[in-house]
């Protein structure tokens, strides 16, 4: 048995440059930790002469990472380059079925392929390892998969994006726009490659998924889930926010309820008496309930290079050791059937701009009525003769049939000026 674990690294990005530097300068901690020097003994990514710190650039290259699974001296891949197509499953596929152990942090891959790769993984022996895939720094995957393994959950939710908690956060803090503070986002390696993907809230759903599959037994079937994200959100609805008693989060919500498995990704309006309205910048927080476990909170910086490369390393640490992961294979539930969304309930924020005249509020609140939904408050301020007012409306709990239909009698009135914008009250 070799005392040296050899690896491939395919992506020297963000994470994987903070990888490649994580091994050599906690070398002897990881040798200490898992029995094995760990060794980078090839490299790929897309740009071969791109200039890259920490020894990389003179390592032995892959022109096409998939040939890293074949190469004699590499014993196990560490896939950080992305997508959920391309290069990314070609090299997961080719590692697995060359019975070699397989990392990654990628989640988009992991959401739509997780199942077939498990099961890949585990007809040829080969473990599969994602802790970074999820939530960055924080540990939510070997919480589920480990430390939870006893017992049912009935809830996990939580912020899982930390491009959009900084967004919102540094938007409500500074003031500064919504475009200024994703290029900040990119600037600092929050965001994915497109960041379409973590303002649109794709990037949370895939997480979402992968919680759900890990929790619950869930389909990995992203594509199914609904996801909105944080583009409708203006400065106006952070400060109404703050007036409210709230803070606007994106948050991923999977509820076993009576009839099935409730999951969404979207805005929602968190009581400033909540935990989870505190979390700010990049941190992530997930929230998890279960008859056995009761409560349980797990806070950090869910997007990073330091944080994620750390998650990444536990892993890598995991199979220096011989612990095995075995992927999905083992939590799938046939039984876990999905909540349809109109099934659901939930008390709404509506804020609309609308002209300032007489009956506009008449027009809207008989939409209301006609729909069968309760208004808790309504709140304007100021007046304009000229041009849009912001008008709020908060509902009572509501069915999401009867409120998508009203929102869309509402958004037809011609003294609706704008897009409305919707987000949902957490309970
Ligand atoms: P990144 O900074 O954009 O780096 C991507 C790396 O992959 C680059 O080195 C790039 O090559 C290489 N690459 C991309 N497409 C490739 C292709 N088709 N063939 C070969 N190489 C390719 O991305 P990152 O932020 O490090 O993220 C890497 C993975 O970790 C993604 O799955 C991401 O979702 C996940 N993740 C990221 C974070 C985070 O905070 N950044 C957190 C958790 C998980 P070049 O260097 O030549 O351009
Ligand atoms: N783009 C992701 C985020 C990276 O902002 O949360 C961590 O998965």
């Amino acid at each position: 048995m070799s005392n040296t674990l050899r690896l491939g690294i395919a992506g020297l990005g963000t994470v994987g440059s903070e990888v490649a530097r994580l091994i050599q300068v906690e070398a002897p901690l990881h040798e200490k930790r898992s029995g094995k020097k760990l060794v980078v003994t090839a490299v790929s990514a897309r740009d071969k002469n791109k200039k890259r710190d920490n020894g990389l650039s003179s390592l032995p290259w892959a022109d096409n990472p998939s040939e890293l699974a074949a190469r004699s001296d590499v014993d196990a891949v560490v896939e950080l380059m992305g997508g959920a197509e391309g290069a990314a499953k070609q090299l997961a596929e080719a590692t697995l079925k060359a019975g070699k152990p397989l990392i990654t942090a990628n989640k988009a891959l992991l959401a739509h392929h997780g199942l077939a790769l498990s099961e890949l993984a585990r007809k040829q022996s080969a473990p599969l390892y994602f802790e970074a895939a999820v939530a960055g720094g924080i540990p939510i995957i070997k919480t589920l998969r480990e430390a939870l393994a006893g017992g049912q959950v009935d809830e996990i939710f939580g912020i899982l994006n930390g491009t959009c908690n900084f967004i919102l956060t540094t938007m409500r803090d500074t003031g500064r726009s919504f475009g200024d503070v994703l290029k900040e986002a990119q600037s600092l390696g929050y965001a994915e490659a497109d960041p379409a993907f973590d303002i649109d809230g794709k990037d949370a759903a895939h997480k979402l998924s992968i919680l759900s599959a890990l929790g619950f037994g869930a389909p990995l079937e992203p594509e199914k889930l609904i996801a909105e994200g944080v583009r409708g959100i203006t400065s106006q609805d952070i400060l109404f926010a703050d007036e409210l008693g709230y803070r606007i989060k994106l948050l991923g919500v999977a509820r076993q309820e009576k009839d099935g498995l409730f999951q969404r990704v979207s805005p929602y309006m968190v009581s400033t008496s909540s935990t989870l309205a505190h979390v700010n910048g990049a941190m992530n927080a997930i929230m998890i309930r279960g008859p056995v476990i009761g409560p349980l909170v797990l806070m950090g910086h869910g997007a990073g290079a330091g944080p994620t490369a750390s998650a990444v390393l536990s892993d890598i640490i995991d199979c220096a050791s011989g612990r095995q992961a075995d992927g999905f294979a083992s939590v799938m539930n046939p039984k876990a059937t999905p909540l349809s969304a109109e099934k659901s309930k939930s008390a709404f924020y509506l804020r609309m701009m609308v002209q300032d005249q007489p009956g506009v509020l008449a027009d809207i609140t008989a939409i209301m009525r006609d729909a069968k939904i309760s208004i808790q408050s309504v709140i304007q301020h100021g007046r304009s003769e000229a041009g849009p007012v912001p008008i709020v409306f908060i509902t009572h709990d509501t069915s999401e049939k009867a409120f998508s239909e009203a929102f869309a009698a509402v958004k037809k009135l011609s003294s609706v000026l704008e897009p409305p914008c919707v987000i949902r009250i957490l309970p």
